[in-house]
């Protein structure tokens, strides 16, 4: 395989002053980070946080110019670090990708070895793209939640942001492994949807949030969390008794404001789920597992598929929510 070419296509973000610039570039080898293994970037994905690194005040990038993108998944055509032999089919996502140093948007990168993950069995690149970041965490909330006990033959698991990356994978992990599943959405034409991934019933997004009650009824086992604000102190009033709640995103808003009373009066509990910087054993465990028992109902479906040139549009609507599903980024694969 043959290695860097002298020069490839990345799409970029820069800043200068109060100028923000975004768009297709050339860079050269010499513009890559330092790392052990050098990728041929075949898939990337389109994630929240890449859709803010995108926007002039995202508050995501710390460093410019920048190749946004914190999931890639390729083959390895360069590699000084004795696990990762040329041609290995591997993925890497989170840590610093995409933030401080160019991610997954290129059609070559650079990175560290302890932030490789080689592609399981069983999944395709195409597929791993499809799971991302997005996917991942949800995976990481259910492991977490196992921790804590959680097995399908006790009361229902709530999902929130349902026709979410975060959410749907989250959905369809669960439904494949016998949980009775209920869902948050905003969305109710996406029900049907929704359902052939393993919904047995829906709350609207008001129904999972207003009360003036420190305690409901208590409802749910459990319940992974990927909106926060209003919805995850209506989560932690209705969960059971020494249930737990995976808190892993903000789509609507990073303030909490609840009463200590589900916390010392039912014992629930809330798991801080931080994909980004998971230890990369447990990384790479969770992966194999994503291959295997873990594999969401629907994995694939409802993804929609760019290029480095039709890229903007879904960075865009990330952030005002408008995403359906995942959406992937074609940069050097075969189209799916
Ligand atoms: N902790 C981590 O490591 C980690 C990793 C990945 C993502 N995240 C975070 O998790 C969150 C979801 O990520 P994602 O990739 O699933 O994003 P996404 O694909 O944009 O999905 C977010 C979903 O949340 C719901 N939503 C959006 N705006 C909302 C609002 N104002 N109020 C209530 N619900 C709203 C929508 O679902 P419905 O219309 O179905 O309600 C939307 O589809 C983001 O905050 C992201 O930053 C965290």
């Amino acid at each position: 395989m043959p290695g860097l070419p002298a020069t490839f296509r990345a799409y970029v973000v820069d800043k200068r002053g109060e100028r923000f610039e975004r768009g297709l570039r050339t860079l050269t080898p010499g513009d890559l980070p330092e790392g052990e293994v050098e990728i041929r970037v075949d898939w990337s994905s389109v994630n929240f946080k890449d859709g803010l690194a995108a926007t002039s005040d995202g508050k995501v990038a710390r460093a410019y110019p920048l190749v946004p993108g914190i999931d890639l998944a390729g083959a390895v055509i360069r590699s000084t670090h004795p696990s990762f032999t040329i041609g290995t089919e591997v993925i890497a996502h989170g840590y610093d990708l995409g933030v401080s140093r160019h991610g997954g948007f290129a059609e070559y990168a650079r990175v560290p070895a302890d932030w490789v993950v080689p592609l399981p069995t069983g999944l395709s690149a195409r597929d791993a793209m499809a799971l991302g970041t997005a996917g991942f965490t949800a995976a990481q909330a259910v492991v977490e939640l196992e921790t804590r006990g959680l097995e399908p033959a006790g009361r229902p698991v709530l999902v929130t942001g349902a026709t979410g990356g975060v959410g749907s994978t989250a959905i369809g992990i669960l439904a494949e492994l016998g949980y009775e599943v209920w869902a948050v959405t905003g969305k109710p034409d996406e029900e049907p949807w929704l359902r052939s991934l393993g919904v047995a019933g829906f709350l609207t997004r008001e129904e999972a949030s207003a009360s003036g009650k420190p305690l409901e009824s208590e409802r749910w086992a459990a319940a992974i969390d990927a909106v926060g604000a209003a919805t995850l102190p209506y989560i932690l009033r209705t969960l059971r008794r020494d249930g737990a709640v995976a808190a892993c995103g903000n789509a609507s808003g990073p303030a909490l404001v609840t009463t200590v009373l589900p916390f010392i009066l039912r014992g629930v509990t809330i798991l801080g789920i931080d994909s980004a910087y998971l230890a990369i054993a447990k990384r790479r465990r969770i992966w194999q597992r994503l291959a295997g028992d873990l594999r969401p109902r629907g994995l694939g479906e409802r993804v929609t598929e760019v290029t480095l040139d039709t890229l903007e549009p879904a960075l865009d609507a990330i952030v005002i929510g408008q995403a359906r599903g995942r959406t992937i980024v074609r940069v050097g694969g075969d189209a799916g």
